[in-house]
């Protein structure tokens, strides 16, 4: 099988996460069509049977040119089996309400967009202070303090659970070819 492992990342984390999928994917004996959603290019040429598209939330926000291509693409999409993964750092915040603040991004998201993915799984992000600018380290460090104890903006965090992240590409590939 072909699955097409789209995503759109600012800071790289959901890169990371995405390729990560896509070695998965391929060493579990299907083929993956690792894409770059803002790259604009096509990825139809090899005629993915399936679909896991990745996008973070910055800002209470999926990047813009996510949502519009999910928009542009919801039928074909809805066709074929398929899954979204959510990164953000409120997933992991200890206080529940954050927590399904979380989760109610990816259902906005499908509403908005009528894209309904078969799973949807919620991964945690990172924090990279030693990439951000003064102003976004400030924001972010007033946001991470409370709810990931990341306190020490001299260095970088990644909370994302890879074991996790891999159990469910595989949840997912068994649907797929069932
Ligand atoms: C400027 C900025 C704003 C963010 N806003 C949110 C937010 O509103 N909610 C949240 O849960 N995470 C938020 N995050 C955390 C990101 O989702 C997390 O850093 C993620 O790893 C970013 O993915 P990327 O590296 O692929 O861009 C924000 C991060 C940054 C840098």
């Amino acid at each position: 099988m072909i699955i097409l492992v789209g995503y759109t990342s600012v800071d790289g984390q959901t890169r990371r996460i995405a390729g990560e999928i896509a070695s998965r994917i391929e060493a579990g004996g299907d083929r993956a069509l690792l894409f770059d959603i803002a790259s604009l290019d096509e990825y139809g040429v090899s005629h993915p049977e399936a679909a896991i598209l990745c996008a973070p939330i910055h800002a209470g926000n999926y990047p813009g040119v996510f949502t519009e291509f999910v928009t542009r693409e919801k039928a074909w999409l809805n066709s074929v089996p398929s899954a979204f993964v959510s990164v953000s750092l409120l997933i992991m915040s200890d206080v529940e309400d954050e927590r399904e603040e979380a989760r109610g991004f990816a259902e906005t998201m499908k509403h908005e967009t009528g894209w309904v993915p078969n799973l949807v799984h919620h991964a945690a992000g990172a924090l990279r202070f030693t990439e951000y600018d003064f102003f976004k380290r400030w924001m972010m460090h007033r946001m991470a303090k409370r709810r990931a104890g990341a306190t020490d903006t001299t260095q970088d965090y990644e909370f994302t659970d890879w074991q996790r992240l891999n159990a469910f590409v595989d949840e997912f590939r068994a649907a797929a070819a069932s």
